[in-house]
C-alpha cells in the first residue's frame, strides 16, 4: 500500500473503469486506501453491447491486491445508479472520475444525428447526470473532487471528431461552472485533457507510441487533483507520457473600434484588425468579471476620450505614460451629505450606542452631536476611487488596487451635514497613497516632496492600548459610506486579488484607531483633532480584533495598529496630530462682547450673504425674522431675507412681511448656532418660539450651521 497521498475512508467513483484510464485510476485509488466503484457498461469502443466483465475483472483486480472495490454496469445515463452503488456498498461517495467515452468518428458533414447525439450523451449529459447525483452527498459533507475529462480534440479541434470535440469542450464549460458553485462547499472540479494509449487510440496511434503513453502516467495527476489536500479547482490540465501542463485563456489588448456618439463600422473593424489580434501584453482574464471589466474599461475610455485605443493603454495593468498621468486634476466633485452619513460612518467604524461615549456621534438629537474627524476621508474617497480609473491612459483593475497610505488633516470640524458646499471654505484635505499590484510600466519618480511621510512610533511599550473586535460584517457595513469595491464584500473578487476572502477596508481600521485615539488624548472632542497619517501595512479580515497601540509624544499620538490574532501590524507609522486642551479656546465658548452675542452671528451671517445671497435665495426664497430678548424683553430684531435679490441682512423687523419669525434669548440663540442645543429640542423645550411657516424654520439650521461658520 502506497504511503503519501492516502484516500483512507474515501469513496471513489470511476465511470468507465473496466479499461484504459479509467482502470489506471480504479487501482491507483484503491493502492491509496480509497473504497472504489468500478463502473463500465462494458460495450465496444462506439457505445455498442454491454457487458459485466470489463468492470468485473478490475474488481478483482483491486481485490487481489487487497483494495476495497465494487463493480457497477450501468450505463452513466443511468447517473443515479452508480451513485446509488457507491452510498449502498460504502456509505458515501467522495470523488467522482468523469472517463467513460465512446467515439463516433466522422468527417463533420457525414455525421449522422445518432452519432451527434450518443456522443453528448454519454461524455457531456452522462458526466452531468453522474455528478447531479453525487452532488449533494458532497455538498452535505462539504467535501467533494471531481474530474472531467476532456480532450486535445475538443481543445484543438481534430478532423473527423466534430461530435466528440464538442462534447468534450462542453465538459470544460460544465467544469468550470461547476467549481465556482462548489467552491463554497470544498467541492473541487478540475479538468484534464489526457493522452494515452487505449482501445480508443488504437486505431490512430503506432503501437511504439500506445506502449510509451501508459496510463499510469495520467493517474498521479487525478489522484493529485482528488486529495483533500490539493487546492486546485477549476483548471484544466494537458497531461500524457509523464508530462503535466496547466491551460489557460490568452486574451488580447484588444482595440476600441467606436468614437463617442460615432455609430459602429465593419470598416472600423477592419482597420483596427491587425490590433484586436496582437497578443503583445496580452491579458490572461481568470473569471467573467475581469473578462467583462475591459468593457467597462472601454466604455468609459470612449465616455471620456472619443476614440482611444485599447492597444496602447489597456491592460488592466499599463500606464501609457507617467508624463500623462502625473499631476492631472480629478473632476471637481461635490458632496452633499446630512446627519445619516456621519452616523453611518461612525457604525461603520466600530461606534456603538453600548458605549454611552458615543452617543455623541451616533444620535443627531444629541446635544453635543458631532463628526467623527476621520470622516474628512469620505468626500475626498469617491473623487478618488471614481475619479482615478477613469484617468484616461490609466487602466487599473480594480481587484488589485491596495490603499497605501493615508493623511488627512482638519481646518476645522466636520459640521454634521453640509448642504452645499460653501465656495472656497477649505474644510480637510486629504493624501491617498494607491498601489496598484504588479501594474508595473510607470516609469515616473516613486515619490513626491509634497507625501507626507509616516512616523515611526518610540521604543517603549505604548502609552495606552485599545481593542476593538471587528464584525464579521464591518465591511459589508463600512462600505455604505462610500467605498464600494467589492474586494470588501465579494468572496470571487477578492478571490481575483489574491485574498483569501473579502478584507476589511484600510480606511475602516483607519477609521478605528482615529476614534481611538481621539477618546484615550483628546477626550473625544473633535474640535482638537488636526490631522492624521497612517500606512496601511497588511490586510484584516473582517471578524479580527484590531488592536490600537499608542504612545504620546507632545502633541502627537504615534499609534499603529495590530490584528491581535495573529500579532500583524495593519496599520503602521501611524499619527494623530492633537491641539493642547488649553491653547486653543473651544468653539463652543463663544465670543465675549459687550452688546448681544448674537449680533457677531448676524453679521457674519450678513458677510456670507453677500457672497453667496444668490445661491442661498434659490435655496431657500423665505424671509426670516428674528426677536432676539434679553430678560424676558425683545433686545434686537434682525431679518435674513433670502427671497428678493440677492438677499440680505439688516437689522430691525422684516421690510415687508416675514415668513417665519422666530423668539428666542440671546443665550439661547447663542447655543442653537454653537450646537449645545438643536433647533428642534429648543422648539419643544419653549426656548425658541415660532410665528408663521414653520416647516420653512428646518432651514434655520443650515443657515446658522453652514453659513454662520463660527
Ligand atoms: P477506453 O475505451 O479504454 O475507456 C473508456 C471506457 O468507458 C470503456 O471501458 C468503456 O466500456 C466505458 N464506457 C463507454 N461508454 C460507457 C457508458 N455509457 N457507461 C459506462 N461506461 C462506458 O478509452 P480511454 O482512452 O481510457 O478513455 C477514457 C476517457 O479519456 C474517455 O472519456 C476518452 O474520451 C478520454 N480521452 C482519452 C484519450 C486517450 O488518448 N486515450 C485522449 C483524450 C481523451
Amino acid at each position: 500500500m502506497a504511503a503519501g497521498l492516502r484516500f483512507d475512508g474515501r469513496v471513489v467513483l470511476v465511470t468507465g473503469a473496466g479499461g484504459g484510464l479509467g482502470r489506471a485510476y480504479a487501482l491507483a485509488f484503491a493502492e491509496r486506501g480509497a473504497s472504489v466503484v468500478v463502473n463500465d457498461l462494458g460495450g465496444d469502443f462506439k457505445g455498442y453491447g454491454k457487458s459485466s466483465s470489463a468492470a468485473d475483472k478490475v474488481v478483482n483486480e483491486i481485490r487481489a491486491k487487497g483494495g476495497k472495490a465494487v463493480p457497477n454496469y450501468d450505463s452513466v445515463e443511468d447517473g443515479e445508479k452508480l451513485v446509488k452503488t457507491a452510498l449502498e456498498a460504502f456509505g458515501r461517495i467522495d470523488i467522482v472520475i468523469n472517463n467513460a467515452g465512446i467515439l463516433r468518428d466522422r468527417s463533420f458533414v457525414r455525421i449522422s444525428n445518432e452519432d451527434w447525439d450518443i456522443i453528448h450523451r454519454i461524455h457531456l449529459r452522462g458526466s452531468f447526470l453522474v455528478t447531479r447525483a453525487a452532488w449533494d452527498h458532497m455538498k452535505n459533507q462539504k467535501f467533494g473532487r471531481i474530474i472531467m475529462t476532456s480532450s486535445a480534440a475538443g481543445i484543438y479541434g481534430n478532423f473527423g471528431q466534430a461530435n466528440y470535440s464538442a462534447a468534450k469542450l462542453g465538459l470544460l464549460g460544465l467544469s468550470n461552472t461547476i467549481a465556482i458553485e462548489g467552491r463554497k462547499y470544498n467541492i473541487h472540479c478540475n479538468t484534464i485533457a489526457p493522452t494515452a494509449g487505449s482501445r480508443l487510440t488504437q486505431t490512430v496511434m503506432p503501437q511504439d507510441l500506445i506502449d510509451a503513453f501508459k496510463p499510469e502516467y495520467v493517474a498521479p495527476l487525478v489522484v493529485w487533483l482528488c486529495h483533500e489536500s490539493c487546492a486546485e479547482n477549476g483548471s484544466l490540465f494537458e497531461v500524457g507520457a509523464g508530462w503535466i501542463g496547466k491551460l489557460r485563456w490568452e486574451r488580447s489588448l484588444g482595440a476600441i473600434v467606436r468614437g463617442k456618439n460615432q455609430p459602429m463600422t465593419p470598416e472600423a473593424v477592419r482597420d483596427n484588425w491587425e490590433k484586436v489580434c496582437d497578443f503583445d501584453n496580452a491579458s490572461k482574464p481568470r473569471s467573467i468579471q475581469e473578462s467583462i471589466s475591459v468593457l467597462n474599461d472601454a466604455l468609459s475610455q470612449i465616455e471620456s476620450q472619443g476614440n482611444v485605443s485599447m492597444n496602447s493603454t489597456s491592460s488592466g495593468s499599463v500606464v501609457s505614460s507617467s508624463a500623462s498621468i502625473v499631476g492631472r486634476e480629478l473632476a471637481t466633485n461635490v458632496y452633499k451629505y446630512t446627519h445619516l452619513e456621519p452616523i453611518l460612518y461612525a457604525l461603520g467604524v466600530g461606534m456603538s450606542t453600548k458605549d454611552p461615549d458615543h452617543l455623541k456621534f451616533l444620535f443627531e438629537g444629541s446635544e453635543e452631536f458631532c463628526c467623527l474627524p476621520s470622516f474628512g476621508v469620505i468626500p475626498a474617497q469617491t473623487s478618488m476611487f471614481d475619479g482615478v480609473p477613469s484617468i484616461p491612459g490609466l487602466n487599473i483593475d480594480l481587484a488589485k488596487m491596495l490603499h497605501g497610505e493615508q493623511y488627512l488633516e482638519l481646518y476645522k470640524p466636520l459640521p454634521t451635514s453640509v448642504n452645499t458646499y460653501c465656495g472656497k471654505d477649505l474644510v480637510c484635505y486629504n493624501q491617498f497613497s494607491l498601489f496598484f499590484v504588479g501594474a508595473g510600466g510607470f516609469g515616473g519618480k516613486r515619490t513626491s516632496e509634497k507625501a507626507k511621510i509616516p512616523g515611526n512610533p518610540p521604543k517603549r511599550p505604548p502609552d495606552a492600548v485599545i481593542s476593538d473586535v471587528t464584525t464579521a460584517d464591518q465591511a459589508a457595513l463600512y462600505r455604505l459610506s462610500g467605498d464600494w469595491n467589492p474586494l470588501h464584500v465579494d468572496p470571487s473578487f477578492a478571490a481575483l486579488g489574491g485574498f483569501k476572502k473579502p478584507i476589511l477596508h484600510g480606511l475602516c481600521s483607519f477609521g478605528f484607531a482615529a476614534r481611538n485615539v481621539l477618546k484615550q488624548f483628546a477626550n473625544n472632542d473633535v474640535n482638537r483633532f488636526k490631522a492624521i497619517k497612517v500606512r496601511f501595512a497588511k490586510p484584516v479580515y473582517p471578524g479580527q480584533t484590531l488592536q490600537t497601540e499608542m504612545w504620546k509624544e507632545g502633541n502627537r499620538i504615534h499609534f499603529q495598529t495590530k490584528v491581535k490574532e495573529t500579532g500583524e501590524v495593519a496599520i503602521a507609522g501611524g499619527y494623530v496630530d492633537i491641539v493642547p486642551a488649553l491653547d486653543k479656546p473651544s468653539a463652543r465658548e463663544p465670543p465675549k462682547t459687550a452688546g448681544l452675542q448674537s449680533d457677531l452671528v448676524f453679521e457674519e451671517i450678513g458677510r456670507r450673504v453677500k457672497a453667496i445671497g444668490n445661491e442661498l435665495v434659490k435655496k431657500v426664497n423665505a424671509i426670516f425674522q428674528w426677536d432676539i430678548t434679553k430678560d424676558g424683553k425683545t433686545a434686537m430684531q434682525w431679518t435674513i431675507d433670502l427671497k428678493n435679490g440677492s438677499g440680505a441682512v439688516y437689522q430691525g423687523p422684516a421690510r415687508g412681511s416675514a415668513d417665519t419669525t422666530f423668539i428666542l434669548s440671546d443665550e439661547d440663540f447663542m447655543d442653537v448656532v454653537l450646537q449645545k442645543i438643536n433647533p428642534q429640542k429648543a422648539f419643544f423645550s419653549g426656548k425658541l418660539k415660532v410665528k408663521g411657516n414653520i416647516m420653512l424654520s428646518q432651514k434655520l439650521e443650515m443657515i446658522l450651521k453652514d453659513y454662520a461658520k463660527l
